[in-house]
């Protein structure tokens, strides 16, 4: 007979299985990975010394480290001296940073910010100002609730938009044949879909494919988008990324608003202030008056509260310094522009040794004409896996690389890679 210690061991090892089979977590299902921040779990748990990550939309120096710009740091200093308390900031944020980031989206020219008729609020960067965007239209947006999204589009945009009780539909935008922007198809798809339809815009950089309407092609959706009477949610991540400068970058959102749009807009300081982890953003609409966006400013509140009460005020006070400083602002602006010239010498770079160098299969002029993070390269989902299988090169699953993960010492071997897994040789 088994001593009683043992039994009792037995009895409570028993006991546990069953509760355990019991759980009220047993029927929740494994889900997968993200399609973007699963890249970089990915990368992270490769140790091959040659890997590179090309996934997240990340600014990396030349030496593939996270670049921290100097004007963040001057900022840092400046708020090390003033010793700002830690407070809670008001529900929509800091109001002299909502103030400075509107301007510097909508302009000085902007008349419906000039007549206080712009409704601002801090948010958790651009993802966060997505979602109070859609908290607020699923309330209070008159018309049925749906969406219309560019195809392809953001990874995060539909669940988004769904998870805010939103049904998410898509019009044409990427021409996979030219690898260019869809614009026909764009165009008859947004005169058909029901009036009053929210469309999403990507103000800037596209994301994931890097091709943007020209500034005649945005004008003639704007009146695309007027005649339809739909509502224009502009999603203006990359604000700088695109052309270097930042007023340039403005130019879709500040035509729409020009032409008596009243729109809405999600800003991230993540990439053009290298932000990323400190989540800054802005959620703006623009309303007829002051007095409606008192009552407007009065929602976003009560849409606010319950999310996540207040914003984080460090990320605030660092933009705010630098976009209420002449000579910080002067000198973020030259490195913006930084950043996206290194890009482009990039994209440059690996055309040369695609189209010249490796004589890869293919026609490789995308990488040049498109703009911003992210090119689109084509490669298919075969090609992608096996890249970050054999050659731990990763990438999301759609072809999306992250230009700015591209340095002078990685370049050679990302091409060479991609060369043997276009050739099939990987
Ligand atoms: C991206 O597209 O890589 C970035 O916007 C980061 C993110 O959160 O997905």
């Amino acid at each position: 007979m088994l001593p009683a210690v043992f039994t009792r061991r037995a009895a409570v090892a028993i006991n546990a299985n069953a509760l355990r089979s019991l759980s009220t977590w047993s029927a929740v299902p494994a889900g997968p990975p993200d399609p973007i921040l699963g890249v970089t779990e990915a990368f992270k748990a490769d140790k091959d010394p040659r890997k590179i990550n090309l996934g997240v939309g990340a600014y990396r120096d030349d030496n593939g480290k996270p670049y921290v710009l100097p004007s963040v740091k001057k900022a840092e200093e400046i708020l090390t001296v003033s010793k700002p308390d830690k407070e809670y900031l008001p529900i929509t944020g800091l109001a002299d940073f909502n103030k400075r980031a509107a301007l510097l989206a909508y302009g000085a020219e902007s008349a419906p910010l000039n007549e206080g008729a712009v409704a601002v609020t801090q948010s958790i960067s651009g993802t966060g100002a997505l979602r109070i965007g859609a908290a607020f239209l699923a309330r209070h947006y008159p018309h049925a609730k749906v969406i219309y999204l560019p195809v392809p589009s953001w990874g995060n945009h539909t669940p988004i938009f769904r998870d805010s009780g939103f049904e998410v539909r898509g019009y044409r935008y990427f021409d996979k044949k030219t690898v260019g922007l869809d614009f026909e198809g764009l165009k008859a798809d947004l005169r058909a879909v029901p009036e009053h339809s929210i469309v999403l815009l990507h103000a800037c950089a596209h994301n994931p494919t890097g091709v943007d309407p020209t500034q005649a092609q945005w004008a003639e959706i704007s009146d695309i988008v007027k005649e339809r009477r739909l509502f224009p949610f502009f999603d203006m991540a990359y604000q700088g990324f695109a052309s270097g400068d930042t007023t340039r970058d403005a130019f879709a959102v500040r035509h729409f608003v020009s032409q008596g749009h009243q729109i809405a807009l999600a800003q991230s300081f993540a990439k053009n202030m290298g932000l990323y982890g400190e989540r800054v953003g802005a959620f703006s609409l623009v309303t007829a008056d002051p007095a409606e966006k008192a009552r407007v400013d009065s929602q976003l509140k009560i849409v606010i509260r319950p999310m996540y009460s207040n914003p984080p005020i460090h990320g605030a006070l660092i933009a705010n310094t630098i976009l209420g400083d002449k000579a910080l602002y002067a000198q973020w602006e030259s490195e913006v522009k930084g950043m996206a010239d290194r890009i482009i010498s990039m994209r440059e770079k690996l055309y040369d040794m695609l189209t010249h160098h490796l004589k890869t299969p293919g026609e490789w002029g995308h990488i040049k004409s498109q703009i911003g993070m992210f090119s689109f390269t084509g490669l298919n989902p075969t090609q992608t896996k096996v890249l970050a299988e054999k050659a731990h090169v990763y990438m999301t699953a759609d072809g999306r690389i992250s230009m700015a993960g591209l340095n002078a010492g990685n370049i050679e071997y990302f091409a060479e890679s991609v060369d043997a897994a276009v050739k099939g040789k990987l």
